[in-house]
């Protein structure tokens, strides 16, 4: 059961898309200690739980933290960093027998004191007063999910080939060095389905342009590739470079379709490209003309994107530039103290990303003009929303690879997310581990982060156990920031090791897809946390660093360095699967703890008790996948495949399910 209380007059988010009537009665649960701001207020026990929030930081169970959903381009993601891409204001409370999910429908900041100032209290704060709130009673975590997501829509569904193992790395800047990734990949037998191209593919960062000298034709270099079982997904970057003579941009001008400054003329920011504008994509005209853009690329047979810099990213602007230059010349003079040496690294510091600079530009919205953080976690999903419209108008009956770095519910509908600028650290992997659940209880099921991190250089053994991790993500990508060491698997020792996990990922792939398009044609969750599952066992409740995926499996990843194995809690008897130089063994354990040896070129899985999954063999893409082919692992008998073409829509056919038997 889902109730709608309406506080004020609230924008228009649509990130619920079921009509719910207001309900006139007093929000239940809560204490309104204040408001304006309104702050909402929840006694807490010791062992109350909250989950959710989507993409953040630390664990699963939300307390002892104060978050803030505020899209932000934060490459910093440690324990203390209050907001990541997404804004994700979806929380579940378990209080003993109670418990009740709530979404706060707001596209400005929110803080959320989970059980940090008090311990017994979770505290709630919004400056915007205008602001639906929902609440949902369920019986179990799961119905409340399922509750909250009916009513935000059906996630995003890609392309099967968007489950398969892609490379990236800024920036492949030439055709050839992509030929090079793919030769080398295919050379060593290690599976591949796509390779992203970075800002350099673009001339001079200008979106929805092509560097014809390093890229050539890209609609021959786009097949080409395909012709090898290669896609291409090109980045889409949020600003618009200013430069006379670039259509994109003139339209935009002359069209009034980008974001306007406190004067009314095109707010301007530096990004990528130098200075840029931003498309208004809370203007609905402004979001069909700019995802109109996108077919010059589909034409050109380009068949996925990643939408990033949409939070929006800024460098810095004019204003806090001269504000910066101003206070060098004024300490031109006179002694350079450690003092101003600070003032300054901060002021330089402060001007990317600036509260100054997003409190200075507007939206032209049909529900009026409105300054920019006042619906800032909207952008990134509108920019999305948009190129997604698109691609649906362009072939309605296929589907795209689409995902974006900023997020916030409802976006969900359109597309799914990366986790953005994460690190060659090994509490990284913990952390992706982490995040997934929270995720998926908003509705972003499609995810993963960047495997072996994106900044810093990654060693072979970090890789191998983030990939160990990655085989189980819908997204398995591998990404890296210029200036890091080259990530692809074969550029370290002993090639089969990747080969033998990344084949096991496409093995996996029938049970995968199927539980992935389970969870999200039933509004279920795929990474489901121990504590959901096993809600009256104590122990599972509090594991934290082990998951489910689907409904029949598992994992429990080793994310420390130097390991030979790992502590891994088993609530129920189950099957260990090991994968160890590409060949499967099986050992049944009994519930309980116990210490599982694992090399770093080995796999180890669980299959619950009585449960059995699918695999198929490996192939050198998902296209050439026989996925009728299969073999059922694991104690039980039969198990229920939901499988389709993997590039059409007609989701519901009921021939898409089916029972396969031992
Ligand atoms: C920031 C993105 O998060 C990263 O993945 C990308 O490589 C760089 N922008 C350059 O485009």
């Amino acid at each position: 059961m889902i109730k709608k209380y309406v506080f004020g007059t609230p924008f228009v988010t649509d990130s619920v898309v079921a009509d719910i009537p207001a309900d006139k009665s007093a929000l239940p649960y809560f204490s309104i200690t204040s408001s304006s701001p309104l702050v909402l207020e929840l006694e807490l026990s010791e062992e109350d739980a909250i989950y959710g929030l989507g993409e953040s930081v630390r664990g699963i169970n939300k307390r002892g933290f104060i978050y803030k959903t505020y899209c932000s381009d934060d490459p910093n993601h440690t324990e203390t960093t209050a907001s990541l891409y997404g804004a994700h204001n979806f929380i579940i409370i378990e209080q003993g027998e109670r418990m009740f999910g709530a979404f706060f429908d707001v596209p400005s900041v929110i803080t959320y004191d989970v059980a940090s100032t008090y311990k017994d209290k979770l505290i709630i704060t919004s400056d915007n007063t205008d602001m639906n709130i929902f609440i949902i009673d369920g019986s179990s975590a799961y119905d409340i999910v399922r509750t909250f997501r009916k009513a935000i829509g059906t996630s995003y569904i890609p392309p099967m080939w968007a489950f398969g193992y892609t490379q990236s790395r800024w920036s492949y800047a030439t055709a050839d060095s992509v030929r090079n990734v793919v030769k080398n990949y295919r050379g060593n037998n290690i599976p591949l389905d796509a390779v992203y191209m970075d800002i350099d593919y673009m001339e001079r960062y200008k979106d929805f342009t092509v560097d014809s000298e390093a890229f050539g034709d890209l609609s021959e270099f786009a097949k080409e590739m395909k012709e090898q079982g290669i896609r291409l997904v090109p980045i889409i970057d949020a600003g618009v470079k200013i430069e006379e003579g670039y259509n994109v941009y003139e339209e935009g001008v002359k069209n009034g379709y980008f974001c306007t400054d406190e004067e009314g003329k095109p707010f301007e920011a530096c990004v990528w490209p130098g200075m840029t504008h931003f498309p208004d994509f809370l203007n609905p005209e402004a979001r069909l003309w700019f995802g109109e853009k996108y077919k010059i690329l589909t034409d050109m047979g380009i068949e996925g994107f990643w939408n990033d810099m949409n939070e929006p990213a800024i460098f810095h602007t004019r204003r806090g530039m001269d504000k910066a230059q101003e206070k060098i010349k004024e300490y031109s003079t006179g002694e350079f103290t450690i003092d101003r040496l600070n003032e300054l690294k901060d002021l330089f510091g402060g001007l990317q990303n600036s509260q100054e600079d997003y409190n200075s530009f507007y939206h032209n919205t049909p529900q009026g003009r409105f300054r920019h953080n006042d619906l800032h976690n909207l952008y990134g999903y509108n920019m999305t929303r948009s190129a997604a419209e698109e691609l649906e108008k362009t072939d309605p009956n296929k589907r795209y690879l689409l995902f974006s770095r900023a997020s916030c519910i409802g976006m969900h509908r359109y597309s799914g997310i990366w986790t953005g600028d994460n690190h060659a650290w090994w509490s990284h992997i913990l952390a992706e581990l982490k995040v997934m659940p929270g995720l998926n209880m908003c509705g972003f099921l499609y995810s993963g982060a960047d495997i072996g991190g994106f900044n810093f250089d990654c060693s072979r053994d970090l890789l191998l156990r983030w990939l160990s991790l990655g085989i189980f993500t819908p997204l398995m990508r591998n990404h890296a920031a210029c200036g890091t060491r080259n990530q692809e698997c074969y550029q370290y020792e002993n090639t089969e090791d990747f080969r033998h996990i990344i084949e096991l990922r496409y093995r996996l792939i029938p049970y995968l897809y199927s539980e992935y398009m389970k969870a999200a044609l039933s509004g279920d969750m795929y990474f489901k946390p121990l504590a959901f599952e096993y809600p009256d066992d104590k122990v599972a409740r509090h594991t934290e660093d082990q998951l489910l995926i689907g409904n029949e499996i598992m994992i429990a990843p080793v994310y420390t360095q130097n390991a030979i194995g790992r502590y891994v809690y088993l609530p129920e008897d189950m099957t260990a699967v090991r994968m160890s130089c590409g060949e499967l063994t099986f050992e049944d354990m009994k519930s309980g703890h116990h210490f599982v040896e694992i090399p770093e070129n080995e796999i180890v899985f669980f299959i619950r008790c009585g449960k059995a999954i699918p695999l198929c063999k490996s192939a050198q893409n998902t296209d050439s996948l026989n996925r009728d082919d299969l073999e059922l692992i694991g104690t039980g008998n039969e198990y229920e495949l939901y499988t389709d073409d993997g590039i059409s829509k007609d989701y519901n056919n009921p021939s898409n399910i089916r029972t396969i038997r031992k």
